[in-house]
């Protein structure tokens, strides 16, 4: 069922690639790249001002909050990565909880698993994270204050934005959800039978007044006071388990990034829990040997190769990965070459392997809805900034707080609620990512910052659940194996294996007939798909101008100068 859903939410909400440009126009001082026009246009005015990259970055999340409800946060949470102009890297987990009360059987009804009470209603909210890591990152690495960089969200909010045409109808398609909740209702829902209107001012005043507290009181102005008894009166009203306890004892965590070598580049991506970072270092690590250029972008040949790594990597998500806090991975043997060339071992040219005869290797799912949201930032000093945040599902739980504003995550359904049973995007999990309190979720999301000889070179990431490890890994390979621009490699057709369900997806109308036939001829079960992955990237070119990769699957924007 939820399959289904989340497949219909992509279908009402994807552009068509049919509206890709390959524009590449470059900026020399700043640029930012997200999934709004308004986002976009708020990281340039704090960078104008002033700002970093982070400052941007922070500046934006917030906005995106406003703009964005479906993905833009303050009530989920994210990663960051960040890139100095010095060299510094760092990476900030700002991913949520599941909170104290929560345990392994809370999703269990008369004996059986429900799986519906993990990804909608007040049982799917994990502790939110996305303010204590955004006033985290602007403590350590901003120059401009917090009120500052909050100034615009709040404008947003309290003034009002016009809703553009696919804003307005993922609203009014969420709309039978949102009337189940009596204050999502007031918040997203229209009374008459119209519904919201390409061009509608879009007022959000509780969630300003909000805002304002963050801005006003930093942490405490989310974590306790006003706020943080909003969101415990919202659990109590619908038997939700999040305390004042829970939301007091959130806290970010830094962590380093991991650094993955290809040729003579660096990719530098989020850690675990997210799992990106061990699965794209495996992926390259598995077709490193293979002549991926001569065998020719999206040919056959190519895509079987990539796509039997994808497959051996997903598989060993599903069993070694999970929050580091609780589970010890084991990343050195994980992402070692000599692991690697062994996994790769069962590796046929001629066939593929069924997943059915692969599980994950020794060591001496999945369909969904659009609703996770990237962006990067470069500012003029040569910062870089990569953040991917969500609510988890469109519109999350579709919970809101009372007089708060906000919308509460569903991301409870990415931890393996029932170890075995696929969850919405058909991932498996085991007992790494089994529920615990206090324990972070296993997630899919990648920001990744790239350099090449030392220099930043790209800075990537996308949403898409497991299709982000994928659409990441294939952005990075459109340049550094193909060569492409910045939107080129941004629009170019994707494809995506991640072990269970056994099929390989790929962007519907992306891959010619003959080379589907040549693929099914190898033994692939081929899923056209609407849209794989919404990435959000920006390319340093040689010259040492930005160039954006703006994903025509969304309606994104960059905004430079
Ligand atoms: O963290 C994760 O992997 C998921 N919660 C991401 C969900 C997602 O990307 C949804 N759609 N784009």
């Amino acid at each position: 069922m939820r399959f289904i859903l989340l497949l219909l939410t992509f279908v009402f909400t994807a552009n068509s690639l049919s509206a890709q440009v390959l524009n590449s126009k470059s900026y020399k001082n700043g640029l930012v790249v997200t999934a709004d026009r308004y986002a976009s246009e708020v990281g340039k005015e704090i960078l104008q001002k002033g700002g970093n990259a982070v400052d941007a970055a922070v500046a934006v999340q917030f906005a995106l909050a406003v703009t964005l409800p479906r993905a833009g946060n303050i009530g989920g949470g994210g990663f960051m990565v960040i890139r100095l102009e010095n060299g510094e890297t760092a990476a900030l987990d700002f991913r949520e909880k599941a909170p104290e009360q929560a345990s392994r059987n809370m999703y269990v009804r008369n004996g059986e698993f429900d799986g519906d009470l993990s990804w909608e209603g007040i049982l799917a909210v994990g502790v939110p994270g996305t303010v204590d890591g955004m006033i985290k990152a602007l403590e350590r690495y901003g120059r401009l204050p917090l009120d500052m960089v909050m100034q615009p969200a709040i404008r947003l909010a309290r003034d009002g934005y016009e809703l553009s045409y696919s804003h307005a109808e993922d609203l009014n398609n969420h709309k039978d959800t949102f009337i189940k909740y009596q204050a999502s209702a007031n918040y997203f829902t229209l009374e008459d039978s119209t519904g919201f209107e390409e061009g509608d001012l879009f007022v959000q005043k509780d969630l300003a007044t909000t805002l304002e507290r963050i801005a006003r009181f930093g942490r405490e102005g989310f974590y306790a006071g006003p706020t943080a008894d909003a969101i415990v009166n919202e659990m109590k009203r619908y038997r939700g388990l999040i305390s004042h306890r829970d939301l007091r004892n959130y806290e970010s965590v830094w962590r380093d990034p991991v650094a993955v070598d290809y040729e003579d580049y660096t990719l530098h991506i989020m850690p675990p829990p997210s799992s990106g970072s061990v699965a794209i270092a495996q992926i390259l690590k598995m077709i490193n040997d293979y002549n991926l250029k001569e065998m020719g972008h999206n040919s056959a040949n190519y895509v079987h190769t990539v796509a039997e790594a994808m497959r051996r990597a997903f598989a060993d998500r599903s069993y070694y990965l999970g929050d580091p806090d609780f589970v010890d991975i084991p990343m050195d043997e994980l992402t070692s070459e000599y692991y690697n060339d062994v996994r790769m071992g069962s590796f046929s040219m001629d066939s593929a392997t069924a997943s059915t005869s692969l599980s994950h290797g020794e060591i001496a799912g999945y369909v969904e809805s659009t609703e996770t949201t990237h962006f990067s930032i470069v500012d003029k000093d040569g910062n870089a900034v990569a953040v991917t945040t969500t609510l988890n599902g469109s519109f999350g739980s579709h919970v809101s707080v009372s007089g708060a504003g906000f919308l509460l995550n569903n991301e409870m359904d990415d931890f393996s609620a029932q170890p075995g049973e696929p969850n919405a995007y058909g991932l498996i999990g085991a007992e790494a990512n089994a529920i615990e309190p206090g324990k972070r979720m296993l997630s899919s999301m990648s920001p990744t910052i790239v350099t090449k000889n030392g220099k930043i070179n790209m800075v990537l990431g996308a949403a898409g659940g497991p299709r982000i490890i994928t659409s990441t890994l294939q952005s990075f390979l459109n340049r550094a194996v193909f060569d492409m621009r910045a939107q080129q490699a941004t629009s170019a057709p994707r494809f995506h294996h991640q072990w269970l369900p056994d099929v390989l997806l790929f962007d519907d109308f992306g891959l010619s007939p003959d080379t589907q036939e040549l693929l099914e001829a190898k033994g692939h079960r081929l899923f056209p798909y609407p849209a794989i992955g919404r990435a959000h990237n920006i390319f340093v070119e040689p010259d040492g101008l930005l160039t954006g990769g703006v994903d025509p699957r969304g309606d994104g924007f960059a905004a430079g100068y």
